[in-house]
């Protein structure tokens, strides 16, 4: 699989690139400072594994951004996306996406992702991205004082 180049409104450029096994260390580094309920370092192994589509962020070559989609056929979904704190607020997760669907998911007609209904700099992302809310799951993660929602949001592809 290719990298691509991408500028930020910064005019700063980074590099899109898939990740492998020797990367992990660096990657889940990334997951784990970001969110709140992080990846296992199993998930990622997984992922790699089952081939699912496994790419970062490269900013002065160092990783700062991974975001793991599973693509099946015509539709595909986010399992993951991360930005690591130091780097985020650059467009850096907005150009991973643009990068995603432009160059990686070109066969895609559809892509989903479930997101926690309290992360609200996430859903200004997808919403800015042109994503709409489709649904809910009650209760679906758990949370730090019981369980939390999960929306569901979606984005149609250009064919
Ligand atoms: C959500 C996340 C991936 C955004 O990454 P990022 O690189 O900082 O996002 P960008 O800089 O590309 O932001 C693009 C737009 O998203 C929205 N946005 C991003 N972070 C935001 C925040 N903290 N508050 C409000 N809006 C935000 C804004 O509209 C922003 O555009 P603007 O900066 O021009 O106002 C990052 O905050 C992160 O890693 N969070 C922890 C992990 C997580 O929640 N992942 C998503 C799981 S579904």
């Amino acid at each position: 699989m290719t990298s691509h180049t991408k500028v930020l409104s910064s005019g700063t450029s980074v590099e899109v690139a898939p990740f492998s096994s020797v990367d992990l260390p660096a990657i889940f580094a990334i997951e784990q400072a970001a969110s709140v309920h992080p990846w296992s370092l199993k998930n990622f192994e997984d992922s790699l594994a089952l081939q699912h589509l496994c790419l970062g962020v490269k900013l002065a070559g160092e990783w700062v951004a991974v975001v793991v989609v599973q693509h099946k056929v015509v539709d595909a979904e986010v399992l993951i996306l991360a930005v690591h704190p130091k780097a985020q607020r650059r467009g850096i997760a907005r150009a991973l996406l643009d990068v995603v669907i432009d160059k990686y998911l070109v066969a895609a007609e559809r892509l989903f992702l479930e997101v926690r209904a309290s992360n609200d700099p996430a859903i200004a992302l997808y919403e800015e991205l042109g994503f709409n809310c489709m649904g809910e799951r009650k209760n679906y993660y758990p949370s730090g004082k019981g369980r939390e929602d999960a929306l569901i949001y979606g984005l149609e592809l250009q064919l």
